[in-house]
């Protein structure tokens, strides 16, 4: 601690910390424009003046030091202040009264209030550029910026897409995009960073725009009347009388604008932040609080909110009439399920019906779910979507080192010392969690490895990029493993003290040699040492990988191998070490974590546990099932085999997204009685007796669990569309009809029922997770959570982790003469899944309308094709067409296809192979033959897509450039220290 004096008084502040936020924390008021916390200095604005010792700096830009004396209002850093601001007013017209962005946060606004400015010293000066108003969701008006940097430094070193920059040498300096393009032809992601952080409306969502104000939906022409009417009274009444006028027009704001706080409905990042609304019209997503983003979002959770309000949503129940639906009350609706599953139950028994979970909705959602099964129907036939991509790397880490979830939290990521990503396109499949290694690695030197079979965006930016033969990741993994002990480079203190199991391990290591490894996977003996190396020379390395790993045959036991590498060198039990396997839904670890699947009640309590079961017995009032049901894999073929008949499923787009969709279909068809439940009619629903219209994540109450076991609550933002009911109260209201009786009121009531039952959420309640607050699990009863899995001890009895001994076969579904290509398949950043939400994003569907089959340069130059030529994919298990995109992310002959697609879906491609221990389908496991049509259209990827861009790197906003023009000077006429403050530093 230093102890520094402060406008007269002494105050205590830790070593090292920023000035500017010392001042902050005493509640001095300070005008601070380009100064964001998040962000960390950025030193453009001059506003921040203050006296140290003797001498102006900025407060920003200055870290406390022992005996330090500051003043914050003595004259000279008054003028400063006063003079820096002036020259900000330059760059911007105040006209808040009809402003989208008077809200009560604009800083220039509370900035001019705050300084009592009363009129501009400097005057405003117009730029010589248009709007740019390309970008579909949000624009830049260069009149109104500042220049304050606050957006570059979010681009460049928080998202680290390095779209945007500031030409400072130029006579007009502005923001660019790509060095000057039009927003919508750059590489810019939509994203939203920098318009969330932009302190004034020079960057605004097009959604605030003309809906905010009372006064901003008038015509243009008015708005421009008005705002020069505003210019005319200002010399004469000085802004503080126009200021009272617009704070009274912010104030009657605040009345119909509502802000609620939710947490992001699309990947397993789980960001969270306020909604805006007015009405039903949202006006922006604001992300500022949550514990795992701040101020980050992707496209999806900034801008994808559009189909929340879809008139293609479900608003009634329809029940089917021959190959009709017809519409029906919610009375006839339930009363039909209630009496279709007793008869099915009464003439086959319970197990004659299964039920499917959705890794979309709430965790109380999937407690319900699984309990209708359980309880109601008396089956453990229940699952959810985590079999397709999860389950593999839960049983690895179960197998090793106790518990199913991440062993930390993304900060633990950022603080490694090596990131190894295995099969996981990071940047678009959870693309916030991506922006903290990107930045790690840009501005801390971390060392980055990504191995994949595609050359993505985190694989471009790695130190090391490996490309092995499809389905090998094991053979490598374990190669390295028995590498580093035969060199006795494993980390024997932490071996010795925490982990069992190594003799049998190093014996199944045996097959594993180099040139093995150099055989079966194509690396280098030399490039695997290099990576044992890179690994034993870390001080802490994180191992993230996804469905590139989970999905192949291979699945559990490449997820154990990551597992058993990092036990050998020691990359447990603090930060900056461990296991990742990142989640893809929203909610699919809380799915899990609820017992939406056939052998684990809610918390991993097994069904065979007799102990287990009496507990959940007694609460319940019921007799539960003894056998392990169904999964959703062994689900179908159980009805392709006539002993699964109804099914109940919601939130869950099966039909498309199960692997062999052509086989899944063919069963949905055979089901005696098929029950979906959904916000939209899904391709799903196409095979239902009863559709249920359910309610999106905007409109209920409820709790999510991200990919760091990280525990959530969303609150309502809008009510449920007349008709449509949130899942948790249909699935109550299909449980009551099957004669349950249960009254749940709100979904708090639901988790403290799970909690009471479920060690691992013991102590989870709703007032713990009140507005931001989150809960990591494992939770104790007293309320303590685990951001750190392991501590003190690993998940087993003796504490101690074990080493799991692993062997290798080949992938199924190799390539032969007949069908010669590998087809490889996975996420993309603008849409999710299907893209059932996406699709419904105007925005979204503008820039990234529809699916394509990516074929590498090499393979293209063979058989003719460019972009935009249309292909027949054909394999052993169906076919589509599709057009292509020429890309040298793949290589050779491998091809890619997006998953998002429901008019050719890659699964109509995919086989029935599955891990054996998990029954994960094997999804990267498909082999197709090629055939050119003769048709040639636009490429499927538009020029105005993001990835045509050409992003400009640089480390922030480079405010020196800003400092060396010949008509810059320094405020005030002190001395200025100038002192850079990087967040890397
Ligand atoms: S990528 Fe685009 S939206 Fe994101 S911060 Fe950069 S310029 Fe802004
Ligand atoms: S557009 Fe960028 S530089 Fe301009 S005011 Fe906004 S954040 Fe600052
Ligand atoms: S990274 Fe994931 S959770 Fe975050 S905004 Fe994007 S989709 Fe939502
Ligand atoms: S707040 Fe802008 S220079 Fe410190």
């Amino acid at each position: 601690m230093s102890t520094i004096t402060l406008n007269g008084s002494a105050r205590q502040a830790d070593n090292g910390q920023r000035l500017i936020d010392v001042i902050n924390g005493a509640g001095i008021e300070l005008p601070q424009v380009c100064y964001h916390p998040q962000l960390g200095p950025i030193q453009t604005c001059d506003t921040c003046m203050v006296e140290v010792d003797g001498k102006l700096v900025r407060a920003c830009g200055i870290v406390v030091s022992d005996a330090m004396k500051v003043t914050t209002n003595s004259p000279a850093a008054s003028a400063a202040q006063r003079q820096a601001f002036d020259r900000v007013l330059e760059n911007h017209m105040l006209y808040c009264t009809v402003c989208d962005n008077n809200n009560g946060n604009c800083t220039v606004h509370n900035t001019t209030k705050m300084l009592a400015v009363e009129h501009q010293k400097i005057p405003f000066k117009s730029k010589p550029f248009e709007v740019d108003n390309s970008n579909p969701f949000y624009r830049y008006d260069p009149d109104q910026c500042l220049l304050c940097g606050r957006c570059v430094e979010a681009c460049q070193n928080v998202e680290v897409n390095e779209t945007l920059s500031i030409n400072w040498e130029d006579e007009h300096p502005r923001v660019l995009w790509d060095g000057g393009k039009a927003i919508n032809e750059s590489s810019c992601v939509s994203c939203g960073h920098c318009v969330t952080v932009c302190p004034c409306n020079a960057l605004m969502e097009k959604s605030m725009l003309g809906h905010a104000g009372f006064f901003t939906s008038i015509p243009k022409k008015a708005l421009k009347g008005m705002i020069e009417v505003v210019k005319d009274i200002e010399p004469e009444a000085g802004y503080g009388a126009i200021l009272k006028l617009s704070e009274a027009e912010s104030a009657m704001r605040q009345s119909r604008v509502r802000r609620t706080k939710t947490v992001c409905t699309y990947c397993g990042v789980g960001c969270s932040f306020d909604v805006w609304t007015k009405d039903r019209h949202i006006l922006k997503i604001a992300p500022e609080h949550g514990a795992t983003n701040g101020i980050s979002t992707c496209i999806k959770g900034k801008f994808g909110w559009d189909f929340v309000n879809s008139p293609d949503r479900l608003t009634t129940p329809l029940i089917r009439e021959g190959d009709k639906f017809r519409q029906a009350s919610w009375d006839e609706a339930l009363a039909l399920i209630a009496r279709r599953l007793s008869e099915i139950k009464a003439a086959h028994g319970p197990d004659a019906i299964g039920l499917i979970s959705s890794s979309k909705c709430t965790n109380e959602e999937s407690y319900l779910m699984q309990k209708l099964a359980r309880a109601v129907v008396g089956t453990n036939n229940i699952d959810n979507c985590s079999r397709y991509c999860q389950a593999p790397a839960t049983t690895g880490l179960f197998r090793t080192v106790g518990y199913g979830g991440d062993s930390g939290s993304i900060r633990d990521i950022e603080n490694a010392d090596l990131v190894l990503i295995v099969g996981s396109n990071t940047a678009e499949s959870h693309p916030v969690l991506a922006t903290r290694v990107k930045s790690a690695h840009k501005l801390r030197g971390q060392k980055l490895i990504v191995a994949d079979l595609r050359e993505h965006e985190m694989a471009r930016r790695a130190d090391l990029f490996l490309r092995p033969r499809p389905g090998t990741d094991l053979v490598w993994l374990s190669a390295i493993s028995r590498y580093i002990l035969d060199q006795g480079l494993a980390h024997a203190a932490f071996l010795d003290q925490w982990v069992n199991g190594l003799d049998e391990y190093r014996k199944s290591l045996e097959p594993f040699t180099l040139e093995a490894a150099e055989q079966a996977t194509g690396l280098s003996a030399e490039t695997l040492k290099k990576v044992a190396h890179m690994i034993v020379e870390a001080k802490g390395v994180c191992i993230l990988w996804a469905m590139g790993i989970t999905q192949h045959t291979m699945g559990s036991d490449s997820s154990t191998a990551i597992s058993n590498l990092l036990l050998i060198t020691g990359n447990y039990m603090r930060t900056g070490t461990g296991a990742y396997p990142l989640r893809g839904h929203n909610n699919v670890q809380g799915a899990g974590d609820q017992g939406a699947a056939p052998g684990a009640l809610p918390g991993y309590q097994s069904v065979d546990d007799p102990e287990v079961r009496r507990r959940f017995e007694a609460a319940w009032g019921v007799k539960l099932p003894t056998n392990k049901g169904l999964d959703n894999h062994e689900m179908v073929d159980a009805i392709q085999q006539g002993k699964l008949k109804a099914m109940y499923l919601f939130g869950e787009e099966m039909s498309l997204v199960d692997s062999n969709a052509n086989y899944v279909q063919d069963a949905f068809g055979k089901l005696e009685f098929f029950v979906v439940q959904d916000i939209f009619f899904s391709h799903t629903c196409g095979f239902a007796d009863v559709v249920l219209p359910a309610a999106p994540s905007l409109e209920k109450e409820g709790t999510f669990t991200s990919t760091e076991r990280r525990i959530q609550r969303l609150y309502q933002v809008f009510e449920p569309l007349d008709g449509s009911r949130p899942d948790w109260k249909i699935v109550q209201d299909v449980a009551n009809h099957l004669g349950a009786n249960w009254n749940f009121k709100h979904p708090s009531e639901i988790m403290a029922e799970m909690a009471s039952l479920t060690p691992l959420y013991a102590g989870v309640s709703y007032e713990r997770l009140e507005g931001y607050k989150t809960l990591q699990w494992p939770v104790a009863a007293d309320g303590a959570d685990q951001p750190l899995l392991y501590t003190k001890r690993f998940n087993f009895p003796d504490g101690k982790a074990r080493l799991f001994p692993l062997s290798w076969t080949q992938p199924t579904e190799q390539p032969d003469a007949e069908f010669d290509l590998h087809l490889n398949n996975g996420r993309l950043l603008e849409h999710f899944h299907e893209g059932n939400l996406t699709y419904r994003v105007e925005g979204i569907r503008q820039k990234t309308p529809d699916t394509w089959v990516e074929v590498s340069p090499e393979l293209a130059k063979e058989r003719g094709i460019v972009s935009g030529t249309r292909v027949h994919l054909t394999s052993r298990h169906g076919q589509v067409r599709v057009r292509a995109l020429v890309t040298d992310r793949v290589h050779d002959k491998q091809l890619y296809m997006p998953m998002n697609s429901t008019e050719s879906p890659v699964n109509r491609l995919t086989s029935s192979n599955s891990d054996p221990i998990t029954h994960t389908p094997a999804y990267k496991e498909a082999a197709v033959r090629l055939e050119v049509l003769p048709e040639v259209d636009e490429s499927p990827l538009p020029r105005i897509n993001s990835r045509f861009g050409h992003p400009t790197p640089q480390q922030g906003v480079l405010v020196e450039r800003k400092w060396g023009r010949s008509d810059y000077s320094i405020p005030g006429n002190g001395l200025v220290q100038i002192q850079i403050h990087r967040k890397q530093e």
